[in-house]
């Protein structure tokens, strides 16, 4: 399995802390957002990563985090030319890096302490289509995705950011796919915010009864707002004292 991580998008909701800056960047208590999703790929026992931004950045990026030697990886660069593209678009990006694999996806804002190594033996075991990961939520379900799903794991049905909510569960940005990803992408077409989605994109596997999910405990997404990124500082801070992250 390759991996990818996704570091672009404007982040204009946290605007000025983003207008000279990549939201990635920022620190979240002891380091810049970003090395959290490299960690997590570590863990995982992903080596080969493709993290994708928008050009503006780049540079920052490359500087920072080099060929990723430092975090046990290889690290490559894509940029994404259109910042606003989609979480799809994002990863269409991969497509030449993947070849015939399949790919662990990382949005690069999202913190978690799952260690998500059995997941993808179990994932490459078992030839899932694609495997999401959802976390009991119970605010506003209008910031994320909303799963619903059976006692198996099977993904019955999955909407982005509803009004009305089927479950409690939220997608966070953790995603495993199959080599069809790239040919389901192409076949999207962008959103109502004029972006390729990434809950389209799972709709797909869903369709085909190929996508299951699987729920973790504790999950962030520190780029949503500034009160996710305030209480991402304090719960990594608490976490990394007790030795949970
Ligand atoms: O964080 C979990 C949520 O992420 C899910 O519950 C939603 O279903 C999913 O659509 C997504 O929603 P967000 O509104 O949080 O997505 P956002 O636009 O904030 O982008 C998430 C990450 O993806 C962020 O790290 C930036 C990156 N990104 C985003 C876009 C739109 C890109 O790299 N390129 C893009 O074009």
């Amino acid at each position: 399995m390759k991996g990818v991580i996704l570091a672009g998008g404007l982040a204009t909701r946290l605007r000025p802390l983003t207008l000279v800056t990549n939201k990635h960047l920022l620190p979240v208590y002891h380091q810049p957002m970003i090395y959290y999703s490299l960690q997590a790929m570590q863990k995982a026992g992903v080596s080969e990563v493709l993290l994708t931004t928008s050009g503006d950045h780049a540079g920052d990026f490359a500087n920072l985090l080099k060929n990723g030697e430092e975090f046990g990886l290889k690290l490559l660069y894509s940029i994404q030319d259109n910042p606003k593209g989609g979480i799809s678009d994002a990863i269409a990006l991969a497509q030449e890096f993947a070849g015939n694999e399949s790919i662990l996806v990382l949005l690069g804002d999202n913190i978690f302490n799952f260690n998500l190594e059995a997941s993808r033996k179990k994932f490459e075991q078992k030839q899932y289509g694609a495997m999401i990961f959802g976390v009991h939520k119970d605010t506003d379900s209008r910031h994320y995705g909303v799963i619903e799903m059976d006692k198996s794991g099977k993904v019955l049905s999955i909407e982005e950011k509803p009004e009305h909510p089927k479950s409690d569960i939220a997608q966070t940005g953790i995603y495993m796919y199959d080599h069809r990803v790239f040919d389901f992408i192409k076949t999207l077409k962008p959103s109502a915010k004029g972006e390729l989605e990434v809950t389209d994109l799972n709709n797909c596997y869903r369709a085909e009864s190929k996508l299951f999910c699987e729920i973790i405990d504790w999950w962030i997404d520190a780029g949503a707002s500034y009160d996710e990124l305030l209480a991402a500082n304090n719960d990594v801070a608490k976490m990394v004292k007790a030795g949970q992250l």
